[in-house]
Formats: C-alpha cells, sequence, structure tokens
C-alpha cells in the first residue's frame, strides 16, 4: 500500500477546483440502526487449477511430465545430444518404482560423449541467483557405471548450476541434490547429461526440481510469492479444487479428492479440463499431478487463516462438455466420498479418514464447516443428486453447511429452475454464477435487495466483469471493470444478510499458459501481480466491517444510464425493412429509406426514442429481430416477433451476460406480408405495436453506466464506522456526510482510495500502477464534507463515539 498523502491532496484540490458546479450529494450513515451482521467469512477466493493455477503455478515443482506419465510420455522433454552421442530414449514399464506412475524412462549412451535429456518446465524454468533448488529423481542403474550430470541451463544451453548423481544403485533410489544458480533466469531448463562408456545404461523417473524457498520453506511445497499475494489479501475462506475441473470433461476425468493425498508419488496424474488447443494459447501440455492436493488445500486455508470450502463432484460430468451423468442408484461412492471428506477433515485421529489426515502431519483437526456439492450444475439432474447428497450428509453431520448451485448464469432459465427448487428443498447457501459487462454489475448492485430474508442463503461464488465478451487478451483486467465490481460490491455488503459470501473468479493466470480472461493475480515464471481487481477485493476484506450500517444517499439522481441505436436482423431467415424512422422530442434521429439486416444506426447518445418502420418476411423459420437501445458490445432490448419457431412474439433484454425474456405473447409472422413496426422508449417503459395495435409492453430498467455507490458498516473491536463509496463518475463527488446518532468523531480519519483512468491495468512491469494509495482526512464534527476523485473507490475509517 503506498502513502501519497501530498499527491492525494493535490489531486484533491484540483478535484475540487472542477466541481464547483455541482450541488453537493448527502450522504448519512445511521449509526443507530446496525443492521446485519456481516459473516467473517464474507470476502474470500475462488481456487481452479486453470491457466496455470496449481501444476505451473502454486504447486512449486518446476518439472513438467516429472513422472513421464502424460499420454505422449515424452511430452516437456527433449534430447540432448551431439552428433557424436548416439545414446537412445525408451519408455518402460518394467518393474516401476511406483506403480501408481508405471512409465519410467531408459537412458542408455551410445558413445563418450554428451548425450541425456532436458525438461522445459511448465512455460521454462523460472530460476533466481544465489537460491537453492532441490533436486530429485528415481534412479535405476541397468548396465554399465552410469552417472550423470544434472544442470540448470538457459535458453542458449549455458550453465547456470551443475552437480552430479553418481554411485547409481541397481535398484530404484531417490537421489538428492542442490542447485545453486549463478544467475537470474525466466526461462531456463533442466538437463540430464550423461557422459559414460557406450551401452551404460540407467532408469529415471519422478525427476524433480523445487526453489528450497517455498511458502514456510516446506519441501515440495507451494510458490512462495503466489502464497503471498493470498495471504495479503487476508480471504476469509478458500474454495478448491475448482470450478469445472471437479466436474471434469467426463466422469473418469473428474476430480477425485481421495486420490489427491498421501505421498505425491502416490497420486495418479489425469488430463486437466482446461486441456485444450485454445484461439490464443496453446495448452495440450495441461494435466494434474495433484501435487497440490485435499491436505495441502486444508493446510494453505489454515496457513492463511480462510475457511475451507471444498467442492465436490456430485455425479455430474461438465455440463458444457459431456454432461455425463452417474445413474442415481449408483450415487452411493460419491455420497460417500463426501461423508469420508468431512471425516478426514474434521475427524478423530483414530477414524479411518482422520487417521490418513494424521499420518499426513496434521493430527489436528481442520474444522471444515462448509461444503459443496456439485460445480456449475443445473437442471432436474442436478436438483436430484444435490437431494440425495443433502440427505445423506446432514443425517451424519447436521452442522456441515451445504453450498448447492443455480447453474452458470445469475438470470436465465437454469436459474430460474433451480432457485425455487432450492427453496423447497431448504437448502443452506446457493451459489450464484455471473460473468458479465461492467454495464451488468454497476445495474444490479440493488440485485439483493428484494432476496427472501428467509430462504437460503446466497454464495456469490464466481463473478468478473468483463470488458469484452470474448475471453481473449481484449477482456482486460482494466479499472473500468474493477470499479464496477466494486459498486456492486457495495450492494452484496449492504445485503449481507442475504449474501453470506462471495468470491471473484478464476484466481490466478501464468501470462504465457491460460485459457481464460479476466482473472485476479497474474504471474510469470518469476513475478506475480495483483490487478486492480485484486486491490478493490483487497480493500473489501482489510475493511470488512462487524456490522452493517443504513447508508441513505441522496442528490445523485443524474446516473447516466447506457442506451444505444438501432439494429434490424432475423433469426436464420431473410427478411427486408424499409421507410426506417427514428424520432425524439419532435426531432428525426435517423430516415432511411431501407436498411441491410445486421446493420446498426445510431449510437450512444439515443436514448428515449420512438422507432417506426415497415418489414417483410422473405424466407427463414421465425420472423424479425428488432434490437434497439443497442450499447456494444452486449448490451440492448429487442423485439423478438415471431420466435420460437414462430409461436410468440418477445421482448428480450441482455446486460452482458445473456438475453432473458421480459414479456412474451402468443404471435405469429407470415410470409411475403408487409407490417408496420412501433416501438416507443420511455424511460423504463418499452410500447411495441404492429399494424396500429399495441402487441407488448414491458418495463425495462435503464441499464447504469454511472453513479455514486455506498455501503457502510462498524468494525466492534476498533469501533470504526467503515464508510466504501464507488465514485462512478468522470467528476468529482464532493458528499456531505452525515453520522447520524454519533457524538462526535475522534482524530484523524483514514482513507484509502483507488482511483485510475477506466482503460488503465497492471502489468508485470508495472504492477501497482492501479493500487491503494492511503492518506488522513481531518473531520472535526460528525457532519463534514469530502470529495470522492472521478472514477474512484474509496474506504473511509472513521473513530466515531
Ligand atoms: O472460473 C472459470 C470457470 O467458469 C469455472 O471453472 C466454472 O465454474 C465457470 O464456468
Amino acid at each position: 500500500m503506498k502513502n501519497r498523502t501530498a499527491l492525494y491532496a493535490t489531486s484533491l484540490a484540483v478535484a475540487l477546483a472542477c466541481a464547483t458546479a455541482a450541488e453537493p450529494l448527502s450522504l448519512t450513515i445511521r449509526a443507530d440502526q446496525p443492521g446485519a451482521k456481516i459473516n467473517p467469512a464474507m470476502w474470500g477466493i475462488f481456487f481452479e487449477d486453470i491457466n496455470l493455477g496449481a501444476d505451473g503455478g502454486l504447486y512449486a515443482e518446476l518439472v513438467k511430465n516429472r513422472g513421464f506419465e502424460f499420454p505422449d510420455a515424452m511430452m516437456g522433454w527433449s534430447k540432448v545430444t551431439t552428433d557424436a552421442a548416439q545414446g537412445e530414449l525408451s519408455i518402460g514399464t518394467n518393474v516401476p518404482f511406483n506403480a501408481a506412475n508405471p512409465h519410467y524412462l531408459r537412458i542408455k549412451t551410445g558413445g563418450k560423449a554428451a548425450f541425456g535429456i532436458a525438461n522445459d518446465g511448465f512455460r521454462g524454468i523460472g530460476v533466481k541467483a544465489g537460491e537453492t533448488y532441490d533436486f530429485s529423481a528415481q534412479v535405476r542403474g541397468v548396465a554399465g557405471k552410469p552417472w550423470f550430470f544434472v544442470e540448470i541451463v538457459d535458453s542458449s544451453n549455458a550453465v547456470l548450476a551443475s552437480a552430479r548423481v553418481k554411485g547409481i544403485s541397481s535398484d530404484w533410489k531417490r537421489y538428492e541434490l542442490q542447485l545453486k544458480p549463478n544467475r537470474t533466469e525466466a526461462n531456463a531448463r533442466l538437463r540430464l547429461v550423461i557422459e559414460n562408456e557406450p551401452g551404460d545404461t540407467v532408469d529415471v523417473d519422478f525427476i524433480s526440481l523445487f526453489p528450497q524457498k517455498t511458502w514456510k520453506n516446506r519441501p515440495g511445497g507451494l510458490r512462495a510469492d503466489m502464497v503471498q499475494a493470498l495471504a495479503d489479501l487476508k480471504p476469509g475462506f478458500l474454495r478448491f479444487p475448482g470450478g469445472c475441473i471437479v466436474e471434469g470433461s467426463d466422469l473418469e476425468k473428474r476430480y477425485q479428492w481421495k486420490t489427491t493425498i498421501g505421498p505425491v508419488d502416490d497420486r495418479k496424474l489425469i488430463i486437466n479440463r482446461w486441456n485444450y488447443e485454445f484461439k490464443h494459447r496453446l495448452t495440450p501440455d495441461y494435466f494434474q499431478s495433484f501435487g497440490l492436493g485435499f491436505f495441502e488445500y486444508f493446510q494453505l486455508c489454515e496457513d492463511i487463516g480462510a475457511t475451507p470450502l471444498p467442492i465436490l463432484n456430485c455425479g455430474m460430468a461438465c455440463q458444457f462438455n459431456t454432461g455425463q451423468l452417474v445413474p442415481l442408484a449408483q450415487l452411493d461412492p460419491y455420497i460417500q466420498d463426501a461423508l469420508d471428506l468431512i471425516e478426514f477433515a474434521n475427524g478423530s485421529t483414530t477414524s479411518t479418514w482422520g487417521a490418513k489426515r494424521a499420518a499426513m502431519g496434521h493430527a489436528e483437526p481442520f474444522n471444515m464447516k462448509l461444503l459443496g456439492v456439485g460445480n456449475e450444475q443445473w437442471g432436474p439432474q442436478y436438483i436430484e443428486r444435490y437431494t440425495a447428497f443433502a440427505k445423506a450428509i446432514k443425517a451424519q453431520y447436521p452442522d456441515i453447511q451445504l453450498v448447492s448451485s443455480a447453474g452458470p448464469s445469475p438470470a436465465d432459465d437454469r436459474f430460474d429452475f433451480a432457485w425455487p427448487k432450492l427453496r423447497e428443498l431448504k437448502a443452506d447457501i446457493v451459489d450464484e454464477h455471473c460473468y458479465a459487462n461492467p454495464i451488468w454489475f454497476l445495474s444490479s448492485t440493488h440485485r439483493f435487495d428484494n432476496y427472501d430474508r428467509n430462504g437460503p442463503k446466497v454464495f456469490f461464488g464466481e463473478y468478473a466483469a468483463q470488458s469484452d465478451k470474448i475471453v481473449s487478451v481484449e477482456n482486460k483486467n482494466n479499472w473500468d471493470c474493477a470499479l464496477a465490481e466494486a459498486a456492486y460490491m457495495t450492494g452484496m455488503e449492504r445485503n449481507a444478510d442475504v449474501v453470506r459470501m462471495a468470491s471473484y473468479a478464476p484466481l490466478f493466470a501464468h501470462i504465457d499458459g491460460w485459457q481464460w480472461t479476466p482473472n485476479l493475480i497474474w504471474t510469470d515464471n518469476l513475478r506475480v501481480h495483483g490487478t486492480p481487481n485484486y486491490y478493490v477485493q483487497q480493500l473489501f476484506m482489510h475493511n470488512r466491517g462487524d456490522v452493517v450500517l443504513p447508508v441513505q444517499l441522496a442528490g445523485d439522481d443524474a446516473p447516466t444510464a447506457a442506451s444505444g441505436g438501432i439494429e434490424l436482423s432475423t433469426f436464420k431467415g431473410a427478411a427486408e425493412f424499409k421507410d426506417i424512422v427514428v424520432t425524439a422530442g419532435g426531432k428525426t434521429l435517423c430516415s432511411e429509406t431501407t436498411s441491410t439486416p445486421g446493420k446498426r444506426l445510431g449510437d450512444n447518445s439515443w436514448r428515449d426514442y420512438t422507432l417506426t418502420l415497415k418489414t417483410r418476411k422473405i424466407s427463414g423459420p421465425e420472423g424479425f429481430i428488432i434490437r434497439f437501445r443497442d450499447e456494444k458490445p452486449n448490451t440492448h432490448v429487442q423485439w423478438n416477433l415471431g420466435g420460437w419457431g414462430n409461436t410468440k412474439h418477445g421482448i428480450q433484454s441482455e446486460l452482458g451476460v445473456q438475453e432473458s425474456i421480459v414479456a412474451q405473447v402468443p404471435g405469429k409472422i407470415e410470409t411475403g406480408r408487409w407490417y408496420d413496426v412501433k416501438i416507443e422508449l420511455s424511460g423504463a417503459k418499452i410500447t411495441c405495436s404492429l399494424d396500429g395495435k399495441i402487441v407488448q409492453t414491458a418495463e425495462v430498467a435503464l441499464p447504469q453506466r454511472e453513479g455514486v455507490f455506498a455501503s457502510a458498516a462498524r468494525d466492534e473491536r476498533s469501533g470504526e464506522i467503515i464508510l466504501k463509496v464507488a465514485n462512478v463518475h468522470a467528476t468529482p463527488a464532493i458528499a456531505d456526510i452525515t453520522l447520524d446518532s454519533v457524538k462526535k468523531i475522534v482524530g484523524e480519519a483514514k482513507a484509502t482510495t483507488l482511483a485510475a483512468k477506466l482503460s488503465d491495468v497492471n502489468s508485470l512491469d508495472e504492477p501497482l500502477k492501479v493500487s491503494p494509495v492511503e492518506s488522513t482526512v481531518t473531520v472535526h464534527d460528525k457532519k463534514f464534507q469530502h470529495t470522492f476523485a472521478p472514477n474512484s473507490f474509496t474506504v473511509l475509517r472513521l473513530k466515531a463515539e
């Protein structure tokens, strides 16, 4: 955290100077009306092995495919040879060192010249000058008197560190040595090089290289800088191990926690659900070694003070992939896995699974209280499976709170199906997911205001504002997205009685090996940086507060709403459009004799207008789609005439997630007939007419692009009032702040501010471009004025009496 008081004071002065014309907002905190208690574990983190999050990331192993168990056994490895060397490499399975890892590599020398293998690491191997790296391998001498060099080399094969493995026995034996590179290198390789007599032969397996400086210096542990980034957040909970990897693309490839505990070389590798050749990044080499397994996840939770939230497969493979289902009659082993996990985490050391935990070095229970049943599941099949899990788990462990799924979207048929069912089942906590544009987040800050206070609680378990709808490099972790998330989080905090937990997703991404954007923390082989979104999360985590205080905000009555032009099209068909006229307040905004389907007319300055046109269907299964208030890339409303197989007319709205149906009436469109269409937009009200008759009307709230958003809480221990304000305006927001029912404010208040240009991002070279700035604010009275910088998020901590 930077302290730039002087700088902040200057920018405030500038801000004040610019703001002379605006009337101050009024912001009143009702300190005498404490509301909901905020869950101490409210703001947490979502971990998944995606984007090289675990293997190639948090799990500090530097060798890829260390056990030659990838289906292409030499993936990640290459031959090291010179012209004179004529050795042979072959994969064997005869008497492996561990049956769980059956493949090994045989190296046979051909001449007295350097011959061997090199490993590329995950995207290269990052090593630091002067630090020590632990090498280990299982080795068996087969013929002659083999010995070999172990070397760390740079990309031009210059040796950075070297040591020798000799005296190799004819039985499998683990050999260990230390390497200390003389130079820092982000893209090093590990080499095993033999210069023996021709025919000397050796078997090698489980070739491993770890930095000695792992998190808490645990041998074979986690990457210290990445864990530090998590610890610095002070997260309330850690959800693991995903994400879609819990489900697997099919059931055979699902995550099975029992195969991830015990000695690492017993853990059987599987393909990662995110292993594919992605448009932007190739990751066909993505496998799960489970070196970071369930024991290590629980231990990590304990280390960083986060409540563990494991998620288990519920008998369903990823519904975006095969969607394979375990028949209900065969669900018992899956349920048993859940029961056994609770015993593993919490059971006594004399219980079967508690004993396994103790054998791994943790006799004390992990105190697990939450368990997720399935990841992002939906449909009746999920409800049936959840019901069976809940019945069995609650019978044995009534205190374990179960997290159930509302599907992948915050508003669609799957969501609408899940919620009533889960309410009926008296589910504990329902997991909602949302990846949408910043406008969705700004427009949805009141989402939870009307949720049933007595029903299941909400875990807003995966969310991120996206600057682009497509997962691509264009989808940035910029300040625009992070600020929208901050605004939305104030809405979650205000509703802390309903929203009990929330986490941004995904957590980690390697800049050279990702499948998803945006992500909270980016890494390369040596560095880590937090995004603007990371700092928003951190400010909420560090300034959670214990009890919600109501905030009354008045005077921000001109939040500019998003809006946009029109676009005419069809669904899999053809149509003609003519005499297109758009008017507003007696003025003609546009008049076109014809329009090509798919062409957009108008721009984001259009909001309340009337559109008239004539249209005729030429061919296709349905009628016409007339889109209006079309703000690119993905916010619009549309009148779908003759939709749903030419059986209905419907008004649909999209706010950066997917179209939802707002209103529907029976209706069809005839081919060849000209229709007169009229659409009138006035504020939220939409009136749609056909041939002079009103066919449907609907209320669609104008999406919000700007505004001031606030929440407040009290910290019981320090007695401080914590005010959070997101000013999503390009101008400063001056606020007259009143702390109602407070005798006086003691001393100075602390302000922590994030402010930047909306397009600003952090990077490995500029990691703190968007990061919190601390300052002090002198407050003499329980009424005071404060100016919130343009496009900023501020946390004010006030000591009140
Ligand atoms: O966070 C990335 C993915 O998004 C998760 O794996 C999945 O649950 C969701 O679809």
